[in-house]
């Protein structure tokens, strides 16, 4: 490369860190598991990461040493480690697995960790911890106990099942200086747990939702500090949750709790208090009823006022009685539970001819209101939500079907309450309060927004507004549909783990939030729900058991898998499912394939724009794709991942099972679907041509070919608009810019008429809507929250507008390749990512020839950065930059870590 003094004065790069050596280098963010300091780890080798930082540029790690201890004091001194990893040469700082002695049931242990790195070595990084939880079935002493009736007036399990929460207590003594209390809890469905009144975790709907027949998750509280001297109560509250489900039950398996309270003295000396039949139990308390569709209920007349401390009367109480033990396996639940994430107020009042108030949020939020209002004795004060207002003003209820999103709370007196349900959570914008005999102000009510614990990690925006709408409408749809698991919408009588809805769609969310707990733990679900004959149940855990035999849904096991490796560098999840993986693949070939090509699908490509607005799906023949096109490619995608899975899981020995295979199918496929004469597959819709393309079915060389098919049908018959459903989407804006049309692609993203995100947007969306043709099509189906349909479109601002993309040979940005695109009209994007090793960001500007870049990359990675040779931006010899390469059309700069500032002016 040529560098003029004139290039080298309008062109510069900057180091914008500081550039002296000798400047410390960091470790930081230690974690356990994914956690920091967690309490109650389940598995035998806990991983460890780290993240490293220094004022320099191109800081890499060379070696890294962990140490693990009992106390701090031994790790101090370096005596009896359990384990010493010695100095290991390796860059790797992400999921190191534990390699000492053996770890023990309930202990507590200490780490540290230091690293070598080419700018020198760290410190010891700061002592953190972690502990194990009840390793072995028998350290369990405690019974699941409960109140096994229904005793309370209407309820039922039958039809819409209606039940009163339990409320279960017990004191006990602590009469020596406690050292450390630890509760081990299974409240099912859900449970809100006090110890001497105050909550012992601000979590919600804990335990985390499972197919109980298969497994039961319990979490572990460090309760130290809650405990007092001498006499302490533990009090429980049990909701329904998913245990003694919304709709019709085969039986009433009713909320049942197992705890196990282990108080460790200062002395040495130990006690465990158990859930058993010395425990009262009563279920005529305030919350008379409670379901996640239909509402709560809640009586303030029948509060049990100071249940949950010392000296409360519970002689009217019953004994608890014993309850049938869950068939599932007791499992600790590795993923953090659901929390109040944020807080929200109303926007909007009004008021309704009947006198009822219509409150808007403002945003179609997941969560539930907090009230704080004046009623009167006796007299209930209802709450209704809905997503939509009719025309009229009045609330729109119809696309909720039977759910009853109704909370009620009857005053025990006159004058002011507060009051938020505990056990049940409403996706709504607009809430109708009606009992109140006066208009409420704003003031009174907080709309709290519930999802799962995770840290957000992504953020994204760009000069169009549009996109900027739309991303914000993904980020409150996506934290929305998180309960437990992903669910495919949150208001409607629904609500469940829907698989094809994320196949794509979690790879992009995991952009925007840190998932992996939470997909790691849905993974699990979907092998609880397997049959034993190795089918895949398209809603897991399976609270509706649908074996279809599909390819297209059950793919988000497999996809899921590949982004929790290929995102968080997690692989233990494709491991652990291998076996089961197989299965299915194995499964599918025996009963689902014939002459090499996969022929069952149930759904389609579900949900693509149809013909006239006021239809779900479509029935006009040429828009819709063949279900073996859908069955077929996307096998054969499995087919790939697996050789790649059976790899990593030291199953070498199938992959060649698996190649083969694929390469008869796609011989067979392209046989049966392909026509050479116009590059078209089947009847040459964009789904169809678009799947084959991007999952590396067509022939070589037809390629272009293919791809022009999709372009012209796009142009021709779509008008430049979206023309896939939840399938096709899954690759539409990859593919578009992959080919070389980011002009497409952006005019797809941007497109304001229907169908279209831009459409939802200026049609008041504030989340993402189940159909394209959401306000017009037959309200039995569109929810407005929905996330299917962003495919990867969150995949593609992040990857391809903002060139924030992991390097295909590396995993979780060890490497990345940043080569945004730049669509004409786009002037800038600001992004950033929270990766497992530190924060990438990119935020460029171009505009009337000038062009911005600047790029921060964590310790310990490196980057091509690869900008289009005709901006005009050169740079050579700049710290941090290891090498300039020129290529016809890009010049290429390869950087380690720090910030840099490219510019042509
Ligand atoms: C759900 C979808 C799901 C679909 C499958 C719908 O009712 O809401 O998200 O994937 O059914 O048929």
């Amino acid at each position: 490369m040529k560098i003029t003094l004139s290039s080298l004065l309008t062109s510069l790069v900057i180091i914008l860190a500081g550039c002296t050596s000798g400047q410390t280098v960091n470790l930081n963010d230690l974690r356990v598991e994914m956690k920091e300091n967690p309490v109650g780890i389940g598995v035998a080798h806990p991983r460890f990461m780290w993240k490293l930082s220094s004022g320099s540029p191109d800081l890499m790690q060379t070696s890294y040493q962990i140490q693990v201890a009992e106390s701090p004091d031994q790790l101090k001194s370096g005596k009896d480690l359990l384990w010493d990893s010695g100095e290991v040469k390796s860059d790797e700082s992400v999921l190191i697995p534990y390699g000492g002695t053996p770890l023990q049931s309930r202990k507590q242990y200490y780490w540290r960790v230091k690293a070598n790195t080419n700018q020198g070595p760290t410190e010891w990084s700061k002592t953190n911890t972690w502990s194990m939880t009840l390793l072995n079935p028998s350290d369990w002493k405690a019974t699941w106990i409960g109140e096994k009736n229904l005793s309370n007036p209407g309820e039922t399990y039958k039809g819409k099942t209606r039940l009163a929460a339990r409320y279960l207590r017990k004191e006990f003594t602590a009469d020596k200086p406690v050292h450390r209390a630890v509760l081990y809890i299974s409240g099912l469905g859900s449970s809100e747990s006090y110890i001497n009144g105050k909550r012992i975790s601000e979590d919600i709907f804990a335990p985390g939702p499972s197919w109980c027949p298969s497994r039961v998750y319990y979490n572990v509280y460090d309760v130290t500090g809650l405990l007092s001297k001498d006499k302490n109560t533990i009090g429980i509250v049990l909701g329904n949750g998913r245990y003694f489900g919304m709709r019709d039950l085969q039986e009433a398996t009713l909320p049942s709790l197992l705890a196990q309270l282990e108080i460790e003295y200062a002395d040495g000396s130990q006690t465990i208090l158990v859930s058993d039949t010395s425990w009262k139990v009563t279920s005529k308390g305030p919350i008379i009823a409670n379901n996640e569709f239909d509402g709560e209920e809640y009586d303030a007349r029948q509060e049990l006022n100071g249940w949950n401390k010392n000296g409360f009367d519970d002689s009217k109480w019953l004994t608890a009685d014993v309850m049938d033990t869950p068939a599932g396996e007791l499992t600790v639940q590795a993923n953090p539970n659901l929390r109040i994430q944020e807080q929200i107020k109303p926007v909007g009042i009004t008021e309704r001819p009947d006198g009822k108030y219509i409150i808007d949020m403002g945003q179609n939020m997941v969560g539930r209101l907090a009230i704080d209002l004046k009623g009167k004795k006796d007299q209930p004060i209802t709450l209704k939500f809905a997503e939509i207002l009719k025309e009229d003003g009045s609330l729109y209820l119809d696309n909720l079907r039977s759910a009853n999103v109704t909370d009620i709370y009857t005053p025990a007196q006159d004058g002011k309450f507060s009051w938020e349900p505990s056990f049940v959570y409403h996706g709504f914008r607009f809430m109708e309060i009606s009992g109140l005999d006066y208009k409420p102000e704003l003031a009174s009510f907080t709309g709290k927004v519930i999802y799962d614990q995770m840290n957000t990690t992504g953020k994204f925006e760009t000069s169009n507004p549009l996109v900027n709408q739309i991303y914000k409408n993904a980020y409150w749809g996506i934290r929305g549909n998180y309960r437990g698991m992903p669910t495919d919408c949150p208001q409607r009588d629904e609500r469940h783990g829907w698989l094809g809805d994320r196949v794509t769609g979690a790879y992009g969310e995991a952009f925007i939030f840190n998932n992996a707990l939470l997909y790691n733990k849905w993974l699990q679900d979907i092998e609880d729900s397997q049959s034993p004959e190795g089918s895949i149940s398209d809603v897991s855990p399976r609270y509706w058991t649908i074996y279809n035999d599909d390819v297209t849904w059950p793919a988000a096991y497999f996809y899921v898998a590949n982004l929790l490796y290929r995102q968080f560098g997690d692989k233990s999840a494709i491991i652990k499912h291998y076996p089961s993986m197989k299965r299915w693949m194995q499964h599918m070939e025996a009963t689902a394939m014939q002459d090499n090509i996969m022929i069952k699908d149930t759904y389609g490509d579900w949900c693509m724009p149809p013909e006239s607005q006021e239809l779900i799906h479509s029935q006009d023949p040429a828009r819709k794709t063949d279900g073996a096109i859908l069955a077929t490619t996307m096998y054969y995608s499995l087919l790939n991942m697996m050789s790649e899975f059976a790899r990593l899981s030291g199953q070498e020995k199938d992959i060649a099972t698996y190649q083969q295979l694929a390469a008869k199918m796609k011989e067979a496929y392209n046989a049966k679907f392909f026509n050479p004469e116009t590059a078209q597959y089947g009847n040459n819709t964009v789904t169809a041509n678009l799947l084959s393309l991007r999952l590396g079915l067509v022939p070589k060389g037809y390629e272009t070919k293919v791809f022009a098919n999709i372009v012209k049908k796009t142009e021709e018959d779509f008008g430049g608009h979206v023309s896939t459903g939840v399938l096709g989407i899954q690759h539409l804006m990859r593919g578009l810019s992959e080919y070389g049309r980011v002009d497409i692609a952006w005019k797809i993203a941007t497109n304001e008429t229907y169908p279209s995100w831009g459409y939802m947007a200026k049609k008041g969306a504030t989340t993402i809507w189940e159909l394209w043709n959401g306000d017009t099509a037959d309200p039995a189906m569109n929810s407005a929250n929905h996330v299917m349909l962003l495919g990867d479109l969150i995949i593609w601002y992040y990857e391809d507008l903002a060139g924030i993309k992991c390097a295909p040979e590396s995993i979780a940005y060890k490497k990345l390749i940043m080569a945004p695109v730049f669509p004409e009209g786009l002037d800038s994007v600001s992004a950033s990512y929270e990766s497992v090793y530190g924060e990438i960001k990119s935020a460029w500007t171009k505009k009337d020839g000038a062009f911005k870049w600047d790029i921060t990359i964590p310790g310990n990675t490196s980057a091509v950065v690869r900008i289009p040779k005709e901006f005009g931006v050169t740079a050579s010899g700049q710290p941090g930059i290891r090498q300039t390469n020129e290529t016809a059309d890009y010049t290429e700069f390869e950087i380690g870590s720090g910030s840099y500032h490219f510019a042509n002016k």
